[in-house]
């Protein structure tokens, strides 16, 4: 199998990408790809101290207009990345990129969607805006990436419940840990081809089996939560 070359954008502490290595290295030689760049537009980037401790390859990204999207592509290429993940990336991603990676760049967004995203919809601000609609659930969204923050075609979305007491930080924290469990599964799903967007904007096909989306239960272990969602994909590992 030809595995894709996956590039990771992140902006921050990277967590998401760990849970990537971690989740490839788990399955060895069945993975679909490999981490082979991480790019920045943070130097401070937790991700990329992350990535040089996992011996992948980093790059920081201009954030002067103009010259962030050329550099973009520049470094996409010269590692001939073939399916880019959006991990806590704040910027947005410049058009010419998005049309060249049309179905072959995915983003985790921390809240259902389209409900609780768009610009200015990021870190805690995603949560206290759950919160403040009264909303009995959450939970990550996996989407596909377009020109427009938060929009692309949703891939999956698992439901984490709001439990009474909760503040932002506490949603936020659960929340993330479904994150780390659903983004890299989803991922190895689009790398080995047998998730597609299609030209009608339609996924296919369904991440989980239909009417089969499982439901994040805080008081299980990651390993239990990873069985549960194993069992429920549609289109396996
Ligand atoms: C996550 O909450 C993700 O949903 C959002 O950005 C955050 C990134 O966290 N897009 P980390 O850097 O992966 O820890």
């Amino acid at each position: 199998m030809t595995r894709a070359r996956i590039g990771v954008l992140a902006s921050g502490g990277g967590s998401n990408l760990q849970a990537l290595l971690d989740y490839l290295a788990r399955l060895g030689p069945a993975r679909a790809g490999d981490v082979v760049l991480v790019a920045s537009d943070r130097g401070s980037a937790g991700a990329l101290a992350r990535a040089e401790g996992a011996g992948v390859a980093t790059a920081v990204l201009s954030t002067s207009a103009g010259r962030a999207g050329e550099q973009l592509d520049d470094v996409l290429t010269r590692f001939s990345v073939d399916l880019i993940v959006l991990a806590g990336y704040l910027k947005l991603i410049p058009i010419d990129v998005t049309r060249r990676f049309v179905g072959r760049m995915v983003n985790v967004h921390p809240a259902p969607l389209p409900a609780f995203g768009g610009t200015g919809m990021y870190g805690s601000r995603a949560h206290q805006a759950v919160l403040a609609a009264g909303v009995p659930w959450s939970g990550p969204t996996v989407h596909f990436v377009d020109e427009v923050f938060d929009h692309g075609a949703p891939i999956a979305h698992w439901p984490v419940p709001v439990l009474a007491g909760d503040d932002d930080h506490a949603l936020a924290e659960r929340v993330l840990r479904a994150e780390h469990l659903l983004y890299p599964r989803v991922i190895q799903a689009v790398a080995s081809g047998r998730l597609r967007l299609g030209d009608d904007g339609v996924v296919t096909p369904p991440f989980f089996r239909d009417g089969d989306v499982p439901v994040f239960d805080p008081a299980l272990d990651d390993a239990s939560l990873g069985r549960a969602l194993d069992l429920a994909i549609e289109v396996g590992t």
